[in-house]
């Protein structure tokens, strides 16, 4: 089975790769390599021993995403992670976020749509609840205005997406909504590659650890949490990739309940900033250099999931525990 994965030597998607290989499926990625190297396809193949149909292809391009999709009518599938996803990035430059994560959702969905299996999964993420009223935060919490307009991207992702559902009964579509996903491959051949200054927690630490960055700095600790930082769902970028594979083999096998499902994937535990740093030094042996400073602008005090529905409806449950994910970050950033 034919299955196309959009952004798919991004840290997500090549994860997601290697998990829909090892379940049999022939794998198209398409990725413009904005956000990812060329070298990861041959680190997937070296890990599966399948070569991938690689397509560089920017799907800003219309026409081009209209002759991918005319010559590849026997897809089964589409898993959509090609996205920019840098919030402060987004607030300088919304257009940029608009055109990079709305029109190329569209031009997909136009084409997809068109094909006689339209089965669609797509990246969403908790940051459509905003500061959540109660945890742990199940689909049925509100969805609260976008913070930032990358967040607004994946609120109208979801919505456009809910929207072609309503009228095309024959479309089938998953929005999984990622909370913190850290970590590598086990092979640590794929991982989290950010281009310059990490902004996410995890590859800050692992950088630092390494000696690339100074010290670490902790955005505010005086949060109303039990140590005062905020707390977030870690959860490991493998356990995440095969929540795909599951999502999508729902929707191929017709086992969805209604053509448009929404589930959170987490592992259900909030971690502090500080419990993460003590993961990190607990399993690398390194005390890690960090400061405290002022709060970062947007940060919810804390998101962590309610798994329930992944658990039970999808079948899925998040295996790996914070230090697992964390020895594999810390293993790839050492062999990187
Ligand atoms: C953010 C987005 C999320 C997006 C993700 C991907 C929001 C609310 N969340 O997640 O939607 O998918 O980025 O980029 O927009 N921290 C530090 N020091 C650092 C870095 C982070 O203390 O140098 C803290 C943050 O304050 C936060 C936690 O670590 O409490 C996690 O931060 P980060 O890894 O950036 O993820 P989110 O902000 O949760």
């Amino acid at each position: 089975m034919k299955i196309v994965v959009t952004g798919g030597l991004g840290f997500i998607g090549s994860h997601t790769v290697v998990e829909l290989q090892n379940s049999g499926f022939e794998v198209v990625i398409i990725d413009n390599l904005s956000n990812a190297s060329i070298k990861v396809l041959e680190n997937i193949i070296s890990i599966t021993n399948q070569a991938p149909t690689f397509i560089k292809l920017d799907l800003k391009d219309k026409a081009k995403v209209q002759d991918f999709f005319r010559a590849h009518q026997d897809i089964k599938g589409v898993i959509h992670f090609a996205a920019s996803k840098a919030v402060g990035e987004s607030v300088e430059n919304p257009l940029m976020y608009y055109e990079n994560n709305i029109n190329t959702l569209v031009y997909v969905l136009q084409e997809l749509n068109k094909l006689e299996h339209s089965n669609f999964i797509f990246s969403s993420s908790c940051t459509v609840y905003g500061q959540a009223d109660t945890m742990p935060i199940t689909e049925n919490a509100p969805i609260k205005p976008a913070e930032s307009p990358y967040g607004n991207t994946k609120k109208i992702g979801e919505n456009i997406i809910e929207d072609i559902c309503k009228v095309t009964p024959d479309f089938k579509a998953i929005a999984l909504r990622y909370f913190n996903p850290i970590g590598a491959h086990k092979s640590a051949k794929i991982g989290e590659l950010p281009i310059g200054v990490p902004q996410n927690l995890v590859p800050y630490i692992t950088q630092t650890g390494q000696g690339i960055r100074e010290e670490l700095s902790v955005f505010g600790n005086d949060y109303p949490t039990e140590d005062g930082t905020c707390i977030r769902d870690y959860i490991h970028v493998v356990d995440l990739a095969k929540a795909h594979v599951v999502a999508l083999q729902r929707l191929l096998n017709d086992n969805n309940e209604t053509n448009f499902e929404v589930f959170n994937l987490g592992t259900g535990t909030g971690s502090s900033v500080l419990q993460v740093i003590k993961s990190f030094e607990r399993v690398s042996n390194k005390k890690l250099n960090y400061k405290i400073v002022d709060r970062r602008k947007g940060d919810v005090i804390s998101a962590y999931a309610d798994t329930t529905k992944a658990n039970t409806v999808l079948g899925w449950t998040a295996e790996s525990s914070l230090d697992d994910a964390m020895k594999s970050a810390w293993n790839w950033q050492q062999k990187l």
